[in-house]
């Protein structure tokens, strides 16, 4: 059986805690091919950051339990050894990380930083690894790269430091990209800043990106796939183009109806979603977004309560995880109104 360039298989993430089992990720399946977007969405606390670090093995030697398997270049990284992990990651995988300060360390020099992430990999001298740091920090737009090389993160303002992360993710082109929230809490016009940038550098290493945001709007941009994430699972997956358009779940139109859409002519309100996800200790019996949903009323026999949607086709050639019929699933078009870039 040839696999997807990474194929994420029945992938799932529990923290044993005094109150019990967090199941985190549940039994996560997704693919990637080179070159391509995933964008993976969901609500805080959804299981996007825990189920994405796991790829890099960041969750060995913590009392995480991860099972299933990641293929990635046919080789299944979960089987790896702590120093065979170590040699892929930040070479050949990398990620953004959601909090640049937390990433990054405050006393030593951004520059040195880079260079370090460079040199670890590469048997290069210091001199040309801080050259490449000054051609990295050049080509993610900081201005005067051979003097802001030398600064520390605190004298980067927010929208620089997400570069510099990007410029240390990329120093060793990586085929594959995990980009976690790079542009949140950074003001639109940096925001689309950085997802230009991001997209011109996959491009030009054929990179493989995971995007991961909150906003479906940022995935309407540049996804080619929509990964919906909630409570740990997936509950809906396929092309951008589809789900956007088709949305088949009411978690999904839920987090559509809270994009705040500028090009709408109408102006409608913004709905967050009311209510909270289950706990993760103890998912419910039946469709984690149960207590939530305003259609389980549609369906017999209170099967929404009682028995977990699987992951299935939906009728426009994606999943969705919900016991609603196709004929209620078509999603009100008067809300539907997404401008889908994807193509
Ligand atoms: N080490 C840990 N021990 C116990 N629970 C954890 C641990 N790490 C994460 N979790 C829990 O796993 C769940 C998923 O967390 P994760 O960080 O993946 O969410 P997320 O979808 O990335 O959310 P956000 O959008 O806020 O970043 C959360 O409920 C979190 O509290
Ligand atoms: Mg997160």
């Amino acid at each position: 059986m040839s696999r997807a360039f990474l194929s994420v298989e029945n992938l799932s993430v529990n923290f044993p805690t005094s109150d019990g089992i967090v199941r985190a990720t549940d039994d996560l399946s997704y693919t990637l091919e080179r070159g391509q977007t995933l964008g993976i969405v969901g609500e805080s606390g959804s299981g996007k950051s825990v189920s994405s670090s796991a790829i890099l093995g960041l969750h060995r030697n913590t009392n995480a339990h991860v099972s299933g398997a990641i293929w990635f270049g046919g080789t299944n990284l979960l089987a790896l050894s702590d120093d065979e992990m170590r040699e892929r990651r930040g070479k050949e995988v990398a990620m953004i990380f959601q909090d640049p300060l937390s990433a990054l360390h405050p006393y030593y020099r951004v520059g040195d930083q880079i260079s370090e992430a460079h040199l670890a990999h590469n048997r290069v001298s210091k001199r040309a690894a801080r050259a490449r740091t000054i051609e990295m920090l050049a080509r993610v737009g900081i201005p005067q790269p051979d003097r802001r090389v030398d600064d520390y993160p605190h004298q980067f303002s927010g929208g620089m430091r997400q570069r510099v992360m990007i410029a240390m993710a990329l120093i060793n082109d990586p085929v594959l990209l995990i980009a976690d929230e790079p542009t949140t809490a950074l003001d639109v016009t940096v925001q689309a800043q950085i997802l230009d940038l991001l997209q011109d550098l996959q491009k030009e290493f054929d990179t493989a990106l995971i995007m991961i945001t909150h906003d479906l709007g940022v995935i309407a941009e540049i996804a080619d796939d929509v990964l919906v994430m909630y409570a740990g699972r997936a509950v809906e997956y396929g092309s951008a183009r589809a789900l956007l358009s088709q949305p088949a779940m009411p978690y999904t139109w839920g987090l559509i109806q809270s994009i705040p859409d500028v090009s709408r002519s109408v102006d409608l309100p913004l709905r967050p979603i009311p209510g909270n996800p289950p706990s993760l200790l103890n998912q419910p019996a039946g469709c984690p977004f149960y207590a939530r949903c305003d259609y389980s009323k549609f369906v017999a026999d209170n099967r929404c309560a009682t028995e977990l949607p699987e992951l299935a086709p939906a009728s426009y050639g994606h999943l969705k995880r919900c016991h609603l019929k196709e004929e209620l699933s078509v999603y009100d078009t008067q809300l539907a109104v997404v401008e889908t870039g994807a193509n």
